[in-house]
């Protein structure tokens, strides 16, 4: 169904309420909890089971009720509308998606509508990878683009998506978030963030991106299970809301994917260096298990290629299936 988006609401109704009842980190009784919800006590503590089954941490209070252990600043569709300044986008929120990206994929969403959800129950990252999305702990925000240029000049678009993320951040937080390449969003060679570009279309007309966000914001214990090292923005300093940071992430994105198609990959290009992660780091380039490429970062080419010093010479590697190890 073209231009409207049809989210089915996956976490149950009652525990995407029982979230936003919690979300001010007051306590609150089951017999409250079960009178605004219009369902059993009983109900009411199978819902904060299927909560702490997503890693929230929510305590019992003996003779009291339950508390969420910090207070989470739930996303509101009407706030991050009114702070988005760019006329081009209009953000939609939901308690609860598979994922963000498919769901405008699936939607056929038009130019500049924007996804926002609280969690994402098979949230997915590069390469067939999934990304953890429990609710209220990050930001996970997907919006569809359409651009006139053709796939063909799309190629370094993840990196302008990247270093746009990168540079929001560094904005409105004090951490000093670098660019893993092609589009990684890293702090001090832990991983913060990611970004997925879906894109479809014409070779040499119209076509259109989706272009999806996940950033760590706050501890969560299901990120124990991620193999590599990871932050949250709440490690380095206070970060801003999480609606102002979606507002700004949107707004950024909206700026630079005008100017992308516009100038193209230039002006990015030329402020990419301060946000390389890799620079002069020894890597591996690795495709499947094996290594393809073992030498030393040298930034990126005038396309968004990789660059790497390999016994006295300059390799490209040009993004997709390749990820890269810092060795
Ligand atoms: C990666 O580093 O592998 C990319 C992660 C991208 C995650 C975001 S969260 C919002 C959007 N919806 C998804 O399913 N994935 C992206």
């Amino acid at each position: 169904m073209q231009n409207r988006i049809e989210i089915k609401d996956l976490m149950s109704a009652s525990a995407a309420s029982l979230f936003a009842c919690l979300a001010d980190g007051r306590v609150h009784s089951g017999a409250q909890l079960a009178d605004a919800l219009g369902i059993s006590r009983q109900a009411i503590w199978k819902q904060i089971e299927t909560l702490r089954e997503t890693g929230l941490e929510i305590h019992a209070r003996p003779g009291r009720g339950y508390q969420l252990a910090r207070p989470v600043e739930q996303l509101d569709k009407n706030l991050v509308n009114s702070l988005v300044k760019s006329p081009a986008v209009r953000a939609t929120v939901v308690g609860a998606v598979n994922s963000t990206n498919q769901s405008l994929l699936d939607a056929r969403a038009s130019h500049g509508q924007a996804l926002l959800a609280e969690t994402q129950l098979a949230g997915r990252g590069r390469r067939g990878r999934s990304w953890i999305s429990p609710p209220g702990s990050g930001l996970y925000v997907s919006l569809a683009w359409d651009f006139d240029c053709g796939l063909t000049r799309l190629a370094p678009l993840s990196l302008v998506v990247g270093l746009t993320a990168a540079k929001c951040l560094r904005q409105l937080s004090e951490a000093p978030v670098t660019v893993k390449w092609p589009n990684d969003l890293f702090i001090q060679q832990a991983k913060l963030g990611g970004c997925l570009v879906e894109v479809s279309g014409a070779a040499e007309g119209p076509c259109r991106a989706v272009v999806g966000i996940g950033i760590n914001l706050f501890p969560n214990r299901a990120m124990s299970s991620v193999s590599q090292a990871w932050t949250t923005l709440e490690d380095h300093g206070s970060g801003p809301g999480r609606n102002r940071l979606a507002a700004a992430l949107l707004d950024g994105l909206a700026s630079a994917l005008e100017q992308f198609e516009a100038d193209g990959f230039a002006p990015f290009y030329a402020k990419w260096d301060p946000y390389d992660a890799l620079a002069g780091l020894p890597i591996r380039v690795v495709s499947g298990q094996k290594v393809m490429i073992r030498g030393t970062a040298a930034g990126i080419d005038r396309h968004g290629q990789l660059l790497v010093r390999c016994d006295g010479r300059i390799k490209t590697v040009a993004g997709g299936e390749v990820s890269i190890r810092v060795s």
